[in-house]
């Protein structure tokens, strides 16, 4: 089979020469002695028109075809100056591979991306979706090649782990006993000594803290894997299974990471714009009109940096915009960064050095007392998109603070020995692959660039 985008790409090899195509029918209408079937083959989201004569034995099959069929055709590639495509088959030969039920529940006209998440084994079919899945294969590639590029390793951290490494208490639970009859201590509690790890399991929400063991051996690695948060909050922008790419390195600060995390947001939105330009101009036409311009501004200036201290002096001005306002010592809302982002510095920006209460119990100390070495990378259209920091390496002080924050000692003893055994200053970052895409793409529901999403009271198809 020849794809399409081929086609399309190298039209004059093709030309008048006898190629044999696979698809599923997009559209079908025919008249007494021909039709015209439009295909899709998933290679390319511009059209490829069949037309089809009763001089063939299977007519009647193919005249009663619904859309969505899958079909196998051969026949010769003609020019068509006059029509809006630039070429066409005159088909030989139209097999069909599967026939498609009356009841196909994509038809021509557009349908909205609410209808479409109801039906997510078809909406691939879709031009929109096409592209956007298209987008996140070669996002994935991109970023692989770019941490393969600068020699960082990649490494396949668990995704069953006995600790929560962001210290939120939004994991989801990994058991193998039986609700019905939960074996019980003397104090009444789920005795989770009988469970199949002899210990209370969950979904990771991170691969950090193995990832930062392996940057202890390494110098530099990097994970790229899912991570599940059972989150309870219904947003455009958390699912409850998310992949993340997690960079981490050692002999590196809080500086270095800004460096890698930009260096890497860049390679990747080239990359985009170097080997998908159809999908990219699609985006820019039928989801996000400013897109294209965005991210070339994005590629060719420097990302902003400014402390949390300094963001919320500027955030504190404008409380009256906000529907939670701002104070010292309180998290960032997505309003809160989008006004940073969109509003004061006008492209993606590093906000750094967070109060230590509202970040996690790994984060190196600040001198002040008050403040830990964090940052997170703000982007236009989103909020934050990285979380990272420099660690804390020094062994004294991240008991204190796991003590503090009431963590057990000896769910975290290997993270522990890390700083026992040739700590390195080290740093490292987490990227929400999927609000990477959204920020690729322009599209503004994270339901819409997760082939199969998991949110809350979803989890059907
Ligand atoms: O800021 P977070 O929680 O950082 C970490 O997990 C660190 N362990 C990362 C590190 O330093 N190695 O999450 C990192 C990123 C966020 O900036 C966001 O892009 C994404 O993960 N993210 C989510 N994406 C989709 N749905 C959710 N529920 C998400 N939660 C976080
Ligand atoms: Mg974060």
């Amino acid at each position: 089979l020849i794809a399409i985008r081929e086609l399309y790409k190298n039209k004059d090899q093709y030309l008048d020469q006898k190629i044999t195509v696979g698809g599923w029918v997009r559209s079908i209408r025919d008249s007494k002695a021909f039709g015209f079937i439009v295909l899709n083959d998933g290679t390319f989201f511009e059209p490829l028109q069949i037309v089809y004569h009763d001089t063939m034995d299977n007519f009647e099959e193919i005249s009663k075809l619904n859309v969505g069929a899958a079909v196998i055709v051969t026949g010769t590639l003609v020019a068509t100056p006059q029509a809006k495509q630039p070429f066409e088959i005159q088909a030989d030969t139209v097999e069909v591979e599967g026939a498609s039920a009356p009841d196909y529940p994509l038809q021509k006209k557009r349908h909205s991306f609410e209808y479409l998440r109801t039906i997510s084994h078809l909406r691939p079919r879709t031009n929109t979706f096409q592209a956007v899945f298209r987008i996140r294969s070669l996002t994935a590639y991109a970023i692989h090649k770019f941490f393969q590029e600068r020699g960082f390793v990649y490494v396949h951290t668990p995704l069953i782990t006995g600790s929560d490494c962001e210290g939120a208490g939004e994991m989801f639970r990994v058991t193998t006993l039986d609700m019905e009859n939960l074996p019980k201590t003397d104090e009444g509690k789920v005795d989770y000594s009988k469970d199949f790890f002899g210990k209370e399991t969950s979904l990771t929400v991170s691969g950090q803290l193995n990832g930062e063991a392996y940057a202890q051996a390494f110098r530099n690695i990097y994970t790229f894997g899912p991570t599940f948060r059972a989150e309870n909050s219904n947003t455009t922008r958390h699912a409850a299974e998310f992949w993340m790419i997690e960079p981490e390195m050692a002999f590196a600060d809080l500086d270095d990471n800004m460096m890698l995390a930009e260096a890497m947001l860049k390679y990747v939105i080239n990359y985009v714009l170097e080997n998908a330009p159809e999908e990219m101009n699609f985006f820019n036409s039928f989801v996000d009109k400013g897109l294209l311009d965005r991210l070339h501004n994005v590629v060719s200036s420097e990302f902003a940096r400014v402390t949390y201290t300094e963001a919320v002096e500027l955030l504190e001005k404008n409380n009256d915009k906000f529907e939670y306002k701002v104070s010292w010592g309180t998290d960032l809302q997505t309003e809160h960064e989008r006004y940073l982002t969109e509003e004061v510095f006008k492209r993606p920006v590093f906000v750094t050095d967070y109060p230590k209460d509202i970040k996690a119990f790994y984060m190196k100390q600040n001198e002040d007392g008050k403040t830990v070495a964090a940052v997170d990378c703000l982007v236009p259209g989103i909020g934050e998109i990285i979380g990272g920091s420099q660690r804390e390496d020094d062994y004294e002080k991240l008991l204190v603070r796991m003590k503090e924050m009431g963590l057990a000692e000896e769910d975290y003893k290997f993270y522990l020995d890390l700083r026992k055994y040739g700590s390195t200053r080290h740093s490292g970052f987490g990227l929400g692959f999927e609000r990477c895409i959204m920020y690729l793409t322009g599209m503004g529901n994270i339901r819409d660039v997760i082939p199969f999403p998991r949110t809350v009271n979803n989890c059907d198809l």
